[in-house]
């Protein structure tokens, strides 16, 4: 899908041939294009301006039907998301005119300010994730393309690897957004666990899928106590990715809730429409899990994912409920919309015991709050270990997803006193919601390295942008492989 090329982009044949236009300097080595944007801009419509763009047909001296032209400000100010942002704008562009492929002309490397691999990581993924259509429910009205090509002035094999790579982590993300963007009653527990398998028997990972007898031999009796509600029985999915060699183990553990309409706390109108997002975790962690044995990343992975369904009903969990957890602690339930950290708590507890994992991180989209505290676009990283929080900010820099750090006060955990039991699932005021969720997961981290990472808000958005369409946005799969790549070398 994407491909590295090395062909002449005046010379060749092509149906679109898509430059970037900087408006102070040339970004290309080519005399012939660049007297092309220089005879452009000599008009007002274009002048390289961000967000800018502008369609030429059949220029002289060309081989290409059209060479489409996309502004990216002043060079200087060019970073890598405003790569991913023109490059997911020239796709859009491509498919908006039906057409079948586009060949993208990458900025020539040797005298660009960005190190020439991020350059080309960045154009790839902004071009790969615009190529994306949800389209199980309906036929999209524009196909996406079927081929991309990056065109090079460099013949580097490592640059064609490294393509090669980049579209494989962007499926990741694809393939967590198709999953998310699923409806619940077609992603029930067992049908997202058994989605799930399919993808990692094909790809060489390791998988359990644990059902609910399993689960009640086991004691996972918080997670078992959200489930209890729905006639949708839960799954406990565990991936293994265990290269040779590899020593250090990452435990990554998801939220996968299919549906939260919030148990008997039902959630108002306003806030239950988009609950099927509510596995956006899972899906996060199930994505990377492939994603690392596609590529054959040299460090153990164990992916701990609960699936269930929160729902109001006869046999639902009520407020007041205590649960004795897998841990061992209990909890009073005070409100049973607080559902994602009673199923973490399990799943983690259980894979730190397990597994005994380096590193254990958590992708869930846990509170509103957080939304509150940052938006819809960053996440909240929660963790007591500074080097894995930095890692994870930077991480998250470098792909985009972008990342803040959040605070763990001790003495914040007085709210989640119960008079009845070890702790309660939620806090006594509604202030710092957050905070109480991460601070609550925490005492089921046994003092391990663990972060806590709240997606509420950048999982799922209710408008489209560059390189995402509407919906589910696979946040947290190139964020993640990015911390294990940089966390392995
Ligand atoms: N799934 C929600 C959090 C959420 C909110 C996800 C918005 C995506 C977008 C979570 O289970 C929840 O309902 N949290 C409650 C916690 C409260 C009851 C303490 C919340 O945030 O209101
Ligand atoms: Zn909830
Ligand atoms: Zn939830």
């Amino acid at each position: 899908m994407l491909q590295l090329s090395t062909i002449d982009p005046v010379k060749s044949k092509l149906t679109a041939l898509a430059v970037p236009v900087a408006e102070d300097k040339n970004l290309h080595r080519d005399q012939k294009i660049n007297a092309l944007v220089k005879k452009i801009k000599k008009f007002k419509e274009f002048k390289g301006a961000k967000d800018n763009t502008i369609t030429y047909y059949e220029p002289q001296g060309f081989n290409s039907e059209r060479v489409i032209l996309i502004g990216v400000g002043k060079a200087d100010e060019i970073d890598l998301d405003r790569l991913r942002v023109m490059a997911g704008q020239m796709v859009k562009k491509a498919i908006d005119l039906d057409l079948a492929e586009i060949a993208i002309l990458v900025p020539s490397l040797k005298n660009f300010k960005l190190d020439p691999e991020d350059t080309i990581t960045a154009i790839g993924e902004g071009a790969r994730l615009a190529n994306h259509r949800f389209d199980k429910y309906k036929k999209p009205e524009h196909p996406p393309l079927k081929r991309i090509k990056l065109v090079l002035d460099s013949t580097a094999t490592r640059y064609r690897s490294l393509t090669a790579r980049v579209n494989t982590i962007c499926e990741g993300t694809l393939q967590a957004r198709n999953w998310v963007n699923t409806p619940a009653n077609d992603k029930t527990p067992a049908v997202f666990a058994g989605s799930i398998k399919k993808l990692a028997q094909k790809t060489g990972l390791g998988i359990d899928i644990r059902d609910e007898r399993w689960l009640k031999k086991e004691g996972f009796n918080t997670m078992l106590a959200v489930a209890q509600g729905s006639q949708n029985r839960p799954r406990l999915v565990v991936l293994r990715h265990q290269p040779k060699g590899a020593k250090q183990t990452v435990a990554l553990i998801g939220k996968g809730v299919t549906f939260d309409a919030g148990g008997i706390n039902l959630k108002p109108t306003g806030s239950i429409e988009t609950m099927k997002c509510d596995m956006s975790g899972a899906a996060a962690v199930a994505a990377t899990l492939i994603t690392a044995a596609r590529l054959k990343l040299n460090t153990n992975l164990v992916g701990v994912i609960p699936i269930v369904e929160n729902m109001p009903s006869g046999t639902a969990i009520r407020p007041g409920d205590i649960i004795k957890s897998w841990a061992g602690k209990t909890v009073e339930i005070g409100n049973t919309d607080a559902e994602g950290r009673l199923i973490l708590i399990d799943a983690m507890a259980w894979a730190i015991d397990t597994f005994a994992p380096k590193v254990t991180i958590d992708m869930a989209t846990l509170t509103g709050a957080c939304v509150v505290a940052l938006g819809e676009k960053i996440a909240g990283v929660f963790s007591s270990d500074n080097h894995l929080a930095d890692a994870l900010i930077h991480a998250g820099d470098y792909t985009h997803e972008r990342c803040w750090r959040m605070p763990l006060p001790d003495d914040y955990k007085e709210q989640l006193k119960s008079e009845v039991a070890d702790t309660g699932n939620i806090g006594t005021t509604r202030w710092g919601g957050a905070i109480t969720a991460a601070l609550f997961l925490s005492e089921f981290a046994k003092g391990t390295r663990w972060a806590h990472i709240d997606i509420a808000g950048p999982a799922f958005l209710k408008k489209g942008n560059a390189y995402g369409e509407a919906g589910a946005t696979g946040f947290g799969v190139r964020l993640i492989y990015r911390l294990l790549e940089t966390m392995a070398s």
